[in-house]
């Protein structure tokens, strides 16, 4: 049995939780909108194609911001092609995916399903192929109430009101060489400066989101933020992170343990940030857009998958990277939740990527069914739960040796305190694949404190760690009560299930 503490006190706060921590991503790929959040003609979709069982899922897991329509896939995208009536509409080809896009639903059917889940839109322009003109006239078309050229093409188009999207993307990943219309920092930063400049000529409310690195192994991991920053602070709001794990090797301690890579990521980005900060004397404060992350099985992509798309043609949305999410995979979806928590005093908006059937929590088939993976459980839980302050949380634990990361601690955990409700919310991941964590958790500065549920995402009966949901059993891993949880006298003790992502709530009656 490993053992852990973690000591909460509830004047250690870190800062309030950003709704915005728990987005998501509906990029034009692969079979994300088509046959994903979109199918006319499928049993259960609405007069308008919006697949009804999809959508009540997206509403269960709760994002309260989705980012849109690219990815890769916004490089090469012209958004007219997507306005207007959809008989009009020109099919092109999409070069990121290797895809004939037919450009059926675009921007204002995204409004719509967007409004229909309840969640904020994040637009993304296009600075790969376009460049400062477009961007502007997007905002235009999509803020301006009216009365010129772009905002009365959308009026034409059957939105009277304007769409109002606060949020917005200057591009997608200009680090990657394999971005259509990829550029050097100095490039980029120069047209993320004009663009912002020209976005927030035509609406001063928007807030702007600066491409950072595709990943922290970029070469220009660094120097790229310091750059683009330098060019651009004055100008935008966020800088962007993007990250993808996976399992190498079988090495799943490691793997485990990424949530310690994302801490990093996470801290080096904001060490960037403020020295461009301090170097510029600016004073006011640019925060952190996580608006990539997820467990996705790159490797296989890149070196299977790719080719194979290619190799077969050009199609309508073709299967890509539909990742099989095992309770190992929900389990690491868990502790980088618990980094993104942890540091939401600077991250403030995050999108798990991607939300349907691309490296998704939801699958859907064509004609078929829709279900859960794995993956929707973690999401959907902190989603709903953590509201309030977020805890700076004292974690002592056992240590477990990993080959990437050294030792590492056999917990993961993040906290929540909301005041008005009197909930406080522990989420806490037992890194262990073989041995149960005894944890004991002290509560300080909080009264008297009740147990009001604690639950377990971890291997099932009968099940192993690569057990997943799938369509023939779509129930396989889902959360489980937590038995072994109790309150002794003002402490909160667990044992923790080898690999385990576990949530602990508390009633406090009296702070
Ligand atoms: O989410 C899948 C792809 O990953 C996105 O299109 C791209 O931005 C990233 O490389």
């Amino acid at each position: 049995m490993t053992q852990a503490r973690i000591t909460v006190d509830r004047d250690f706060t870190i800062g309030d939780v950003p709704r915005r921590l728990f987005g998501s991503f509906v990029e034009h790929m692969g079979r994300c909108v088509y046959t994903g959040i979109y199918e006319p003609g499928h049993p259960l979709a609405d007069e308008r194609g919006f697949r009804t069982d999809v959508l009540a899922l997206v509403k269960e897991m709760g994002p309260t911001v989705v980012r849109y329509p690219g990815g890769n896939f916004v490089s090469g995208y012209r958004w007219e092609d997507g306005v207007g009536p959809v008989a009009d509409r020109p099919v092109r080809i999409d070069g990121a995916w290797h895809t004939i896009e037919t450009n059926a639903f675009g921007l204002h059917e995204f409004m719509d399903w967007a409004q229909e889940a309840g969640a904020e839109v994040m637009e993304a322009v296009n600075l790969g192929t376009r460049g400062v003109e477009e961007a502007r006239a997007l905002v235009e078309y999509a803020n301006h109430p009216g009365g010129t050229y772009w905002s009365d093409l959308r009026r034409k188009n059957g939105a009277e009101q304007p769409f109002d999207i606060t949020l917005w993307c200057l591009g997608n990943e200009l680090d990657g060489p394999w971005q259509i219309g990829g550029k050097t920092a100095a490039e980029y930063g120069r047209l993320a400066q004009e663009s912002a400049k020209a976005m927030k000529l035509v609406d001063p409310t928007i807030e702007l989101v600066a491409v950072g690195s595709s990943s922290r192994s970029m070469p220009t991991f660094g120097s790229w933020e310091h750059t683009v920053l330098t060019h651009a602070y004055d100008e935008v709001d966020y800088i962007s992170m993007h990250a993808y794990y996976q399992e190498h090797d079988e090495d799943a301690a490691s793997f485990l343990a990424e949530s310690v890579d994302m801490d990093a990521f996470i801290e080096g980005v904001i060490a960037t940030v403020d020295a461009v900060k301090a170097a510029g004397k600016h004073t006011k404060q640019v925060d952190i857009s996580f608006d990539e992350w997820n467990v996705w099985d790159q490797v296989r992509y890149n070196e299977v998958e790719a080719a194979e798309i290619a190799a077969a043609g050009w199609r309508q949305h073709p299967r890509i990277i539909e990742d099989t999410y095992s309770v190992t995979d929900a389990v690491v979806v868990g502790t980088l939740l618990n980094s993104l928590l942890r540091h939401g005093d600077r991250v403030k908006i995050a999108n798990q990527a991607q939300l349907v059937n691309v490296i998704a929590p939801i699958r859907a088939e064509e004609n078929g069914p829709a279900w859960r993976q794995t993956s929707f459980w973690p999401f959907e839980r902190m989603a709903r739960l953590a509201k309030g302050r977020i805890l700076r949380l004292a974690v002592t634990a056992s240590q477990i040796s990993t080959k990437r990361y050294g030792d590492v601690d056999s917990i993961d955990a993040a906290a929540t305190w909301d005041e008005e409700s009197g909930r406080l919310v522990v989420f806490v991941a037992n890194r262990s694949l073989e041995e149960q964590n005894d944890l004991t958790i002290d509560l300080h500065g909080l009264g008297d404190v009740r147990l009001r549920h604690a639950e377990t995402l971890t291997v099932p009966e009968g099940g192993d760690r690569s057990t997943a949901n799938l369509e023939t059993t779509p129930d396989a891993v889902h959360m489980v009560p937590l038995a072994a949880a109790e309150v002794v006298s003002g402490a909160v003790r667990a044992t923790l299930p080898p690999l385990s992502w576990s949530v602990i709530e508390l009633d406090v009656t009296r702070a």
